[in-house]
């Protein structure tokens, strides 16, 4: 795994928008693999950047998200798609018919997964999948649990994953508990992938991330299976590393 330890959030976005940068301008059509939280809110500040400045083009390209919260609708400024559209669809010349995120309105949860499965399949292999990492090492929605699904799945949120994300939420409104998500198959399949942490709150699960062993305990370790991953965080992120 390539490790890239960045001083501030404001480096660790440029060096990101960099590697997304890299494989559009290999690419021009490539497909892109987005994430969302607040990880990823500099590096697509970045990325509208570069394209009003002339030097990105997203006219051509194509993305597939991770996850999406079920069930949400996606006028719900909470949904992922609502997140997608606002920090970066809707500030570049992306074709929105090219974005896919999982339908967290879909009336057959199962039948979605298949459905956005297919869609990816039929995309061809994602360029380069961007990754955050929760807390309690989840990547995507794919929480710890004594087994990972392989494929897009509905599945529950953890404790953990509640107590992180209820900070979005304002008083009143209803936090889903549940989500879609791209499986551990799912995203070990990109051709590249890129992970982002920042803060000492990430400190664990970058530590085993970077044990280099695997365990279902901290599904970003399964990470260590794929031979095409850098990883980009600061000093916090980093502190539990033993070197
Ligand atoms: C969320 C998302 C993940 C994200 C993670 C970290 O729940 N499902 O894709 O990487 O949690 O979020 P943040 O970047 O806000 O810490």
């Amino acid at each position: 795994m390539r490790v890239i330890v960045c001083e501030t959030y404001e480096e660790m976005s440029v060096r990101a928008a960099d590697e997304i940068a890299a494989v559009m301008q290999a690419r021009p059509d490539c497909v892109l693999g987005l994430a969302t939280g607040s990880t990823p809110v500099g590096m697509y500040d970045e990325l509208v950047r570069r394209c009003d400045a002339g030097e990105l083009d997203f006219s051509p390209v194509r993305t597939v998200n991770l996850d999406e919260y079920y069930p949400i609708s996606p006028d719900n400024a909470q949904s992922y798609r609502y997140f997608m559209n606002t920090n970066l669809f809707d500030r570049v010349n992306i074709d929105k018919k090219n974005t896919a995120v999982p339908d967290g309105s879909a009336e057959d949860p199962e039948a979605e997964c298949l459905a956005y499965e297919q869609k990816i399949a039929a995309l061809g292999q994602v360029d380069i999948q961007v990754l955050g990492i929760g807390q309690n090492g989840h990547i995507g929605f794919n929480e710890p649990d004594s087994a990972l699904h392989p494929l897009t799945h509905l599945t529950a949120l953890t404790e953990s994953t509640l107590r992180a994300n209820a900070r979005f939420f304002s008083q009143g409104e209803v936090m889903p508990t549940a989500a879609l998500t791209m499986g551990m198959g799912t995203i070990l399949r990109a051709k590249k992938i890129l992970i982002l942490a920042n803060g000492a709150s990430k400190a664990d699960a970058v530590a085993t991330l970077l044990s280099g062993m695997l365990t279902t305990a901290c599904p970003a370790s399964f990470l260590n299976l794929h031979d095409d991953v850098t990883l980009i965080c600061d000093g916090a992120a980093m502190s539990k590393v033993n070197v």
